[in-house]
């Protein structure tokens, strides 16, 4: 697999063909493709093994090779047979595609791209074989030019590097004359206008060029695919004048907030360890991989982005942070980290001692005693913070009530649903450090939400108080639906995807289709998104028509942009079930259950939020309104409610704990 992405992933840009698309369409096999990796059984109809996504003993990953789809009714992943793919394997959907054509001996056509497409395409191009090149050069300049072995080689193993890994991580030297690179790169044919782009050339006197990262050692910077993006260059020695590093400027290939140093080495490792460990430096990447700990990416010593975090989360949940014990970047660390939350990730923190960063720490301890100092002090992100702030703090009331506050507003960031047992695990052990009621924090974390939930729909309507002295207070299990009902295009997306996956299937025991039950709820709740309520106009048109639509009819869809919602609708699911286990408690649980609960929980949800928007546009009438229409409006009103205390009901026992 590795292989066939560095092959392709060039071009993944293009596109492909409709045609060739339908070819691979008409040779999938499910069973074929999914029992590559996972020991198949049959059962029945369908086959049964393993789920690859989550860990478990016994099997309940079940794939139908009649509808093409597979469901894992133990973490809830599902999908089709390129979906699988790409999750299996974290590709692109274009990739997953290459990867079934070439599986299936499939001749790939491709579309021309316009004109700009092509080009940007084409600097990247250039782009990664300059880089390739300049690759091959610096490790070549380590390892067989005097310069380099005297210099850069040697510092390099007094550091306690050895050769194998410095080979792995392709680890260089730039030469001091000032355009030895330049030079080769020029003799190559390279195209002039193009090299001071890497940020391996500058110019000089507006035509001159000389090299860049003159007598640095050069660490590359690789890509997922294992492609060199970018480069770091680093003095040898203490840097003195000039900075420590030099780093690759921005371009089509290197944007910085997207690249985790280490991440192509490490993904295995990661994805088997379920954890990802992240360190600040490129050396300290370099020297656990070579003490045997291979789950580890840097992130350059600044803070960390919502698109590194999601680079992670493709992985794993648990994300071990380690950096020394100096203030700087454990603060640029932190600041980070509430964007962790809301990604729903694990975080955890541990400081290494006594002035060592990671590398030079295991370098002295070695590989188990990190390992050990790393499990026994990692430490909650969320407690760590308050621990720390508490010390500074001392006795000051005032401090410590600003710290509270923080507190509940760090955990009323974790906002998804399936985190609520995390989140009231929290308030415990929160409250128990900070030595205050436990009850007290609840509600405090719980106004937070709502003040968050109400400030973002004041975005979209017109504020208004006057209605409020109409409203009763709000009923019990609030807190969990407001949100789930702030969560507006997402619960469109869900109904599609319980559309798309059971519509044919029968609801509950009476005579009509999930589709049709679907169909009728939503009548008087039209979708807001036009390309989901398109979406769910042309399945109605096929479902009407006989012509029996599911997920897979969408996915080939002809039209690229459908086919994309499609899957991203089928590949992200929204899961509100994760509760079924409560609902059921004690019945065995089928298939058809499944699907009804997920049905009916998924329409309620979608008529909330519906209704919290009539809600506030029935609060912006009443301010223009005359009297007699305001006692319509409050009728309205009162009815609204009533409805919503219906579907409360419906929800309740589900959601709340
Ligand atoms: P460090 O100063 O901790 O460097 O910066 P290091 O990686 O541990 O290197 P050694 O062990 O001293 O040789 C951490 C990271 O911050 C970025 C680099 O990514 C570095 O690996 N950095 C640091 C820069 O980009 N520029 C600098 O000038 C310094
Ligand atoms: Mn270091």
């Amino acid at each position: 697999m590795a292989n066939f992405i560095n092959k392709y992933s060039i071009s993944s840009a293009a596109m492909i063909t409709p045609n060739t698309i339908e070819q691979i369409k008409n040779r999938l096999d499910i069973i074929d493709v999914v029992g590559e990796f996972v020991k198949l059984k049959k059962r029945g109809s369908n086959y049964l093994g393993n789920c690859p996504f989550h860990n478990e003993k016994t099997p309940s990953f079940t794939v139908s090779p009649a509808k093409e789809l597979y469901k894992c009714f133990g973490c809830g992943k599902s999908g089709n047979t390129i979906t699988f793919v790409m999750e299996h394997e974290k590709v692109s959907y274009v990739d997953a595609l290459r990867w079934l054509a070439t599986r299936y001996n499939i001749e790939i056509e491709e579309t021309q791209v316009s004109d700009q497409q092509k080009q940007q395409m084409q600097v990247a191009d250039s782009l990664y074989v300059i880089n390739n090149f300049a690759g091959k050069f610096f490790e070549d300049q380590l390892f067989n030019s005097e310069e380099g072995i005297n210099i850069a080689l040697s510092y390099l193993k007094e550091r306690g590097f050895r050769e194998e890994i410095i080979k792995k991580f392709q680890i260089g030297y730039n030469p001091q004359q000032r355009d030895a690179l330049t030079k080769a790169l020029l003799s190559n044919q390279f195209n002039r206008e193009l090299l001071p782009r890497t940020g391996l050339v500058v110019v000089r006197n507006e035509t001159d060029l000389q090299d860049n990262y003159r007598g640095r050692i050069i660490f590359p910077i690789h890509n997922n695919s294992g492609k060199i993006i970018g480069f770091g260059a680093r003095v040898i020695g203490k840097a003195e004048k000039a900075p420590k590093y030099i780093n690759t400027p921005e371009n089509e290939l290197y944007v910085k907030s997207k690249i985790l140093y280490g991440s192509f080495f490490a993904r295995m490792a990661i994805d088997k360890q379920d954890e990802c460990l992240l360190v600040e430096g490129y050396t300290d990447v370099v020297s656990l991989h070579q003490a045997g700990i291979e789950n580890v990416v840097a992130s350059g010593g600044t803070s960390l982005t919502v698109d590194q975090l999601r680079l992670v989360k493709k992985y794993t949940n648990n994300l071990t942070i380690i950096y020394d014990g100096d203030s700087a970047g454990v603060k640029a660390a932190l600041r980070g980290l509430d964007m962790a939350l809301e990604e729903g990730l694990n975080v955890r923190l541990v400081l290494i001692p006594d002035n060592e960063d990671p590398d030079s720490y295991v370098n002295k301890v070695g590989k188990e005693a990190f390992q050990k100092f790393i499990k026994e002090n990692k430490k909650d992100f969320i407690i760590f913070q308050l621990e720390v702030m508490l010390k500074d703090a001392g006795n000051d009331l005032n401090q410590k009530n600003i710290l509270v506050n923080h507190v509940a507003e760090t955990i009323s960031k974790i906002n998804k649903a399936e985190d609520f047992i995390k989140q009231q695990e929290y308030i415990k052990q929160c409250s128990a450090l900070l030595k205050i009621d436990e009850g007290g924090l609840i509600t405090l974390v719980n106004k937070l939400k709502r003040d968050k939930i109400a400030k973002d729909e004041k975005k979209q309507s017109t504020p208004n108080n006057h209605f409020n002295d109409y409203q009763e207070p709000p009923p019990p299990a609030d807190e969990e639906i407001n949100y789930l009902a702030s969560q507006d295009e997402k619960h469109e997306r869900n109904v599609l995807r319980v559309l798309l996956d059971y519509g044919l299937n029968e609801y509950k025991d009476s005579q009509t289709t999930i589709a049709e039950y679907i169909f009728k709820e939503l009548q008087d709740f039209p979708f807001e998104s036009p390309e989901l309520e398109s979406l769910l106009a042309s399945y109605k048109i096929q479902y009407e028509a006989g012509l029996n639509p599911t997920t897979k009819t969408f996915l080939y869809h002809e039209d690229p942009k459908t086919r994309e919602l499609v899957i991203s609708i089928t590949l992200f699911p929204y899961e509100l079930s994760s509760n079924w286990d409560k609902l059921y408690e004690g019945k065995k649980i089928t298939t058809i259950d499944n699907s009804i609960v997920d049905v009916t929980m998924s329409v309620n949800y979608y008529k909330l939020k519906k209704l919290k928007k009539m809600f506030d546009q029935n609060q912006a009438d009443m301010e223009k309104a005359s009297i007699d229409d305001q006692m319509l409006l409050i009728r309205i009103h009162k009815e609204l409610k009533d409805i919503e205390r219906e579907i409360t009901k419906n929800l309740g026992t589900v959601i709340i704990k």
